[in-house]
């Protein structure tokens, strides 16, 4: 075994340890049978965690096949383990370029699979357009997170959807916790891993005010730094002026920054125009899906330099001479610069994805196009199995109080 892999097996091997809901999940899949020869196309972050989730899948009875969903968040440890010692089918590798990514996809593709999981839909994407022949073959798919969930109901609008498609990003058991303290302390991870920087007493900016933002920002004051939040939707914007946050358009607390912090899930968050209110030396990051958040485009055509000063800090000189340092080339920071999310927290969104897995594997052949949410039995069967590994214990209803609670009759 290679030492890389080595590394990478006793990774897999904490995160299975510190995986209990999954391990109960698995469990219920293998009884049940339910996976058995259902071959499954997987893109997502090729690190630990998705590492125990495709082999519980396997464990199962599933074929699988296993491809990142970004560029720059594979653990090459866990992908050398996954192949060499578990001989598990993965096609990932960080830093692959754009023309490698795709090349990733399509191997997954060709497998032929039943069952499509995805985070950020390109797997999906590339299924409908280059790969249509195999849609007849495909019964539905997973989509683990908010961009994703987007994107594909943007395609069921227009009719474009071919499958069924689980919503897994709306489940109570997954935004409540993966975008919020899962995103929340991840990007603090990437941020720190990447530049060793101090954040207290600075001007932290985040850009969105969602699941991840409001984890960030939370995280943020934590450490001690000066959270100032950019919104557009009145709503939130609200929400985190009352949660005790300044709130600016983007135009004005670029000028503040020390941090600017992006997770809206939107593109041209920061561009040129914001370029020269920068002050020297601020860190621009991104923890939303896709790369578009901070324009890295129009960093590349702005500046009068560019050079990598550490791993994953890009310093570009601005016209004028202040220097803007880009994180992990505007990708997601918590997993390009970081471990991405702590094993506690996707052992609840990746019990998700399994146990909807089975719940495709039982029910897509029924279902028509579209995108469906958890069924609430999954959310509660996750959520009280992590109660159980918690040991926390809480009420339950008597039957009094039910019939209270589903009756209208009594009142003052
Ligand atoms: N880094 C990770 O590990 C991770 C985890 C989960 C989700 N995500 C990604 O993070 C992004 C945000 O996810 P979420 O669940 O917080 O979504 P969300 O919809 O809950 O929040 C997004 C927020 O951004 C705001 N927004 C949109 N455009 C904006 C703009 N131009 N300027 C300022 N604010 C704007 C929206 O009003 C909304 O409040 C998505 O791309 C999602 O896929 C990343």
């Amino acid at each position: 075994m290679s030492e890389l892999a080595e590394r990478g097996a006793r990774r897999l091997e904490w995160a299975r340890e510190h995986m209990p809901v999954l391990a109960a999940i698995r469990e219920d899949l293998k009884r049940s049978g339910i996976l058995k020869g259902v071959r499954i196309g997987m893109a997502l972050h090729t690190e630990a965690k998705t590492g125990v989730l495709a082999l519980s899948l396997r464990e199962a009875g599933a074929r699988v096949r296993l491809a990142s969903c970004n560029p720059l968040s594979t653990d090459d440890s866990v992908a050398a383990a996954l192949q060499e010692v578990h001989g598990l089918d993965v096609y990932a590798r960080k830093w692959q370029t754009t023309k490698e990514y795709y090349e990733s996809l399509h191997k997954v593709l060709d497998l032929e699979p039943d069952l499509v999981i995805d985070d950020g839909a390109d797997l999906m994407l590339l299924l409908h357009t280059k790969r249509a022949e195999l849609l007849d073959g495909v019964q539905g798919g997973n989509e683990e997170t908010t961009t994703g969930v987007i994107r594909l109901r943007a395609m069921a609008k227009e009719g474009k959807l071919r499958v069924p498609v689980i919503d897994v990003n709306d489940a109570e058991m997954k935004h409540l916790f993966d975008n919020r303290y899962g995103t929340g302390q991840s990007t603090f991870d990437g941020i720190m891993t990447a530049t060793n920087l101090l954040v207290a007493g600075k001007a932290f900016v985040v850009a969105g005010y969602g699941w991840c933002g409001r984890g960030i920002a939370a995280r943020a004051k934590g450490l001690g730094a000066r959270v100032i939040i950019t919104e557009i939707d009145p709503v939130r914007a609200l929400e985190a002026t009352m949660d005790g946050f300044e709130v600016l358009p983007m135009a004005k607390a670029a000028r503040l920054a020390d941090f600017i912090v992006s997770a809206t899930g939107c593109k041209d968050v920061v561009t040129a125009k914001h370029f020269p209110l920068l002050k020297d030396g601020v860190v621009l990051a991104n923890a939303g899906h896709f790369d578009n958040e901070i324009s890295k485009a129009d960093l590349d055509q702005v500046a009068k330099a560019r050079r990598r000063v550490r791993e994953f800090v890009d310093e570009y000189v601005l016209p004028g001479g202040k220097r803007a340092h880009l994180l992990a080339e505007g990708r997601l920071v918590n997993l390009a610069a970081g471990q991405g999310h702590p094993v506690e927290i996707m052992d609840m969104s990746f019990s998700i994805q399994a146990a909807c897995a089975g719940h495709l594997a039982r029910t897509a052949k029924g279902l028509t196009p579209g995108v469906y949410p958890v069924p609430e039995t999954i959310d509660d069967r996750v959520a009280r199995l992590k109660l159980k590994a918690l040991r926390i214990q809480v009420d339950r209803l008597t039957p009094t109080q039910r019939a209270y609670l589903e009756s209208w009759s009594e009142g003052t």
